[in-house]
């Protein structure tokens, strides 16, 4: 998987979602299709992003019993996305169904990714509603090298743990970034931020980055500048 930029395509509706898309006529960026867009258009709309050329991570975070999830993700097997994910949380027995469910009749799959913890989590959070006592590095590692462990493709993480899950789980295995901010842009509500450059400096091997791109007064720039930056 080579370095990229991930937009995420967090629009309510399939009107807003490809107006945007068409203001970048003729360039085809690497977009993310969360559950706000899945959930108002169904799988359709996966499907004529996909016709129009884009390539597709699908971020639904698929979390339940082992054969719910196989069976869910052999659905999604069909859409042809490129990147799809669940919770490292579901257990290991969970993320091998999932990946059996993802592989298709001909053995191909699509790189299947693993959510560590949700950067709206902290320790404290954890601690006293999770019941969970170690410290996030540690919670994070030992989730992504679950993750490895299933067969799955890499984890989605804050940039601020890049770095950490490639010395748990070595450099091929995939880093999926959020929390991504120009050094002259409004945090949002993004706890921990990045820039492009420090992110990739980090260990991130793909950033997804939505309002930078999806707010700006013109978005095409600005996902411009985004790839210079991280790709440097
Ligand atoms: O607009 P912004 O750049 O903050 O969008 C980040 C995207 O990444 C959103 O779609 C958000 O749901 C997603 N994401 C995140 N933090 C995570 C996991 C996913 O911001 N831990």
């Amino acid at each position: 998987m080579p370095h990229d930029v991930i937009i995420a395509l967090d629009f309510e509706n399939r009107d807003k979602t490809l107006a945007f898309l068409d203001r970048f006529s003729g360039k085809k960026p690497f977009v993310k299709i969360g559950m706000e867009l899945f959930y108002a258009e169904g799988p359709a709309i996966v499907r004529e992003i996909k016709q129009r050329g884009h390539r597709i991570f699908l971020d639904l975070k698929l979390h339940d019993i082992p054969n719910t999830v196989k069976k869910a993700m052999r659905v999604l097997s069909q859409l042809d996305v490129d990147m799809t994910n669940l919770h490292a949380a579901g257990t290991v027995a969970m993320m091998e169904a999932a990946k059996e469910g993802l592989t298709r009749p001909d053995g191909t799959c699509a790189t299947l990714l693993a959510v560590t913890q949700l950067t709206s989590t902290d320790e404290t959070r954890m601690r006293e509603e999770l019941l969970i006592d170690a410290t996030m590095p540690q919670t994070v590692a030992h989730y992504a090298r679950n993750a490895q462990k299933a067969g799955l493709g890499g984890v989605v993480c804050s940039p601020l743990e890049a770095a950490l899950v490639k010395e748990a789980c070595g450099p091929d295995f995939l880093t999926v970034t959020p929390g991504i901010r120009f050094a002259d842009s409004a945090a949002d509500d993004q706890a921990r931020v990045m820039t492009p450059a420090k992110a990739r400096a980090n260990g991130s091997d793909c950033i997804v980055v939505g309002r930078p791109i999806t707010a700006a007064a013109d978005p095409v720039a600005s996902w411009q500048r985004c790839v210079d930056e991280f790709l440097g």
